[in-house]
């Protein structure tokens, strides 16, 4: 196959709107992938925090194959049997009572943030319209959810962004209790901010903000678009840190790879929408409902992928710990939890994500210059032996 030909034909079709390096992938496996002209990589990436069973997880394919023969999609105007059914998992897993489902991570923040407006201009005062965020956060690249983020490099040439949105700096209880006025009616953060750094806040910050949510009747807001679906070791994050959120959006692993996003929340909020207040046609479609059926009954099966994340997750970090050891000039920290880690250098991190690629390791780096480690949950010991050898050979070369 011509690759020059791929590559000219993207750019001659596609909207130039992602950085892409040069790989034309076109199979996976577990977690392997391999590129049109044969190459094999090791997936350290996983789609980011995606495809959390691997690629072409048996069970997902055979759900999509056998749901794609019965039924692709109808319209919300009718019931839909795998809808409900994946409802059920989700709020039988979680602290919620209700779901809301839509197609990417950036949908359900658009949708926590309608029913946070809503429900506090109904029932609290109509002047509540202000949501908190996080500098440094990420919620999406809608508009709203672009206003919502705390990275004006994201927003900038975009303005006017949405009104209602203020930013405090992340892990600051105190700046956030100041930024609360009257107008005020919900704090939106991500548990773990990922796109920002791989950042873990103090133990007990989200706990104080559930509490200032509670003095001020302000709705908790937690985007588990990266750290929910097991991703942290647990189901969602917030079981970390012995709190539960007003509202809850996931979108990545949830479908397995097929795209997925969904808003949940409880009985007191869930009626703020109701028909005609807010939609999507795709939400919920048979297809990807049956996915997202079979990942998360793979997911909490015995428990052992968790287990699996868990384990893999403190020997990646050990290992990732021994390679600071030996590299102390380059590797500023090491940090996170489950099987999102991150590991911030004092240099640029791309030429390293270039090196890695090359040498057959797929990696990410976020904020500039954290290497970020999202593997899929099923990665095992020899995997990360790998990644750790190419990553310690990428740095005696660069170093
Ligand atoms: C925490 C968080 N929220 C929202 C989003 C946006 O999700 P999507 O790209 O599916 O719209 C992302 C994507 O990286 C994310 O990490």
């Amino acid at each position: 196959m011509d690759i020059k030909k791929f590559f000219d034909e993207a750019s001659r079709y596609i909207m130039n709107t992602y950085a892409r390096f040069p790989v034309v992938l076109r199979k996976g496996r577990g977690m392997k992938v391999w590129s049109s002209d044969g190459k094999e990589y090791l997936d350290f990436v996983g789609g980011v925090a995606v495809n959390i069973l691997g690629h072409c997880h048996p069970r997902v394919v055979v759900a999509i194959q056998k749901q794609a023969q019965r039924l692709l999609h109808v319209s919300n105007y009718y019931y839909i049997e795998p809808q409900i059914k994946l409802a059920k998992l989700l709020i039988e897993n979680s602290f919620a009572d209700k779901v809301f489902f839509c197609n990417s991570g950036a949908e359900a923040n658009e949708a926590a943030i309608k029913l946070s407006r809503k429900y506090s201009k109904e029932n609290v005062s109509s002047d509540r319209f202000e949501i908190i965020t996080a500098k440094n956060s990420f919620h999406g690249r809608t508009l709203a959810t672009l206003t919502a983020t705390g990275q004006e490099k994201f927003q900038k040439g975009f303005e006017p962004l949405v009104p209602g949105f203020k930013h405090v700096p992340f892990n600051d209880v105190s700046a956030i209790n100041k930024a609360i006025t009257k107008n005020t009616c919900a704090i939106m953060l991500e548990p773990i901010q990922g796109e920002g750094g791989v950042l873990v806040p103090d133990q007990n910050y989200l706990k104080n903000i559930r509490e200032l949510c509670n003095k001020h009747t302000l709705l908790l807001i937690l985007d588990e678009v990266q750290t929910g679906m097991g991703r942290t070791g647990k189901l969602f994050a917030y079981e970390h840190f012995d709190i539960t959120p007003d509202i809850m959006t996931i979108a990545k692993g949830l479908g397995g790879g097929v795209p997925i996003g969904a808003m949940l929340t409880t009985d007191k909020f869930a009626p703020a929408l109701q028909p005609g207040t807010h939609a999507t046609t795709f939400g919920g479609n048979p297809l990807v409902c049956a996915a997202a059926i079979a990942t998360i009954e793979t997911l909490l099966e015995d428990g052992f992928i968790l287990d699996q994340c868990n384990r893999m997750g403190k020997y990646l970090r050990e290992r990732l710990e021994e390679l600071k050891k030996k590299f102390p000039g380059l590797i500023v920290d090491i940090r996170g939890l489950g099987l999102m880690l991150g590991m911030e250098l004092s240099k640029e991190g791309e030429p390293i994500v270039k090196a890695c690629i090359e040498k057959g390791v797929l990696i990410n780096c976020t904020a500039g210059n954290v290497l970020r480690f999202i593997p899929p949950l099923i990665v095992q010991k020899k995997d990360i032996d790998r990644l750790i050898e190419t990553l310690e050979e990428v740095f005696k070369r660069l170093s």
